[in-house]
């Protein structure tokens, strides 16, 4: 892959260097709550927001950076509880041993708990206007929550080892990952203050890119190996995945076709930001792998 987009580097400092802390005399909870953010990962979604800030309010670049922060913190307290022996039981993320292998089960939880509330108390006092974080926290709720990413998991667990339809599946991957790479578009639009119609236009297109990013998911697990993913492979056998259902040649079939029709709908969005997003997806999806 690419070198990451400068905005990246300027997002991992500030999370790093604002990462939750709780002093206690536990032992490790501590410890545990900045263990997977620390870990890395693609920072795929605070990139996605700060590119829109960066192009439509570059003035408000650094107020955006707890928003940005708080997502990461909702998208990692999912890969956290996604991994637990009841969901996908998985023993290693972003390279590491996840936290109930580490710890145990009992932390894995909590920690996760926390990391999705946390998220919230960031956004809340980030430096923006009460009306626009009020907003953020709409779009964050909605998107990861009981209608958005929650849902989607349940339907992805409830349904392991039970084919469902390419629509069906097409709603599962919206639910579980589209919906909260929509939400870091559109939390971009909102700081930025940039009207309705850019909002829509940018949640409508994230719906896409959040399908594509997911297909490409389920490629990484029928085609990489765990150390190439930092996550074990191979481990989708029983879940509705695009490669599951389609093979894997068909399912990179999907994957190239709509990179390559979401490049060309980047610039319905229009100026530097469209070119921009459109060079974000051949990068991560045409030339990245
Ligand atoms: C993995 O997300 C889970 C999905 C929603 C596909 P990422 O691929 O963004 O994981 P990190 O953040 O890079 O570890
Ligand atoms: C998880 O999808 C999506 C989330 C909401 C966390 P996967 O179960 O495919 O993600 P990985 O492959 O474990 O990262
Ligand atoms: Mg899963
Ligand atoms: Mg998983
Ligand atoms: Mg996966």
């Amino acid at each position: 892959m690419e070198p990451l987009e400068h905005n990246i580097e300027t997002f991992e400092a500030y999370f790093l260097a604002n990462l939750p802390v709780a002093p206690s005399f536990h032992p490790h909870y501590e410890e545990a709550l900045q263990a997977m953010l620390k870990a890395g990962g693609k920072r795929f979604r605070p990139m996605l927001l700060l590119k829109v800030v960066e192009h439509l309010a570059p003035l408000l670049l650094e107020h955006a950076l707890p928003v940005a922060a708080s997502i990461e913190m909702m998208h990692t307290y999912s890969l956290i509880h996604d991994d637990l022996p009841a969901m996908d039981d998985s023993p290693l993320r972003r390279g590491h041993p996840t936290l109930h292998v580490s710890h145990d089960e009992v932390t894995a939880i909590l920690i996760g708990d926390a990391l999705n509330t946390h998220a919230f108390a960031v956004l809340a006092s980030a430096p923006l206007s009460a009306l626009v974080r009020i907003r953020l926290v709409e779009a964050l709720a909605v998107s990861a929550g009981a209608g958005g990413m929650v849902l989607g998991q349940a339907i992805d667990c409830h349904f392991e080892n039970q084919p469902l339809s390419l629509e069906a599946l097409e709603f599962l991957h919206t639910n579980k990952t589209a919906k909260l790479i929509a939400a870091s578009l559109k939390m971009g639009a909102i700081i930025a203050n940039s009207g309705e119609e850019m909002e829509h236009a940018l949640e409508a297109f994230g719906l896409k890119l959040g399908v594509l990013f997911q297909i490409q998911d389920d490629v990484i697990d029928a085609t990489q190996t765990s150390q190439e993913a930092g996550k074990p492979t191979g481990n989708d056998g029983v879940k509705n995945s695009f490669t599951n259902l389609l093979g894997v040649k068909e399912a990179l079939a999907r994957r190239d076709g709509l990179a390559t029709a979401l490049c060309a709908e980047a610039q319905n969005i229009g100026g530097a930001l469209g070119d921009d997003l459109a060079r974000i997806v051949e990068m991560y999806f045409i030339k990245g792998m």
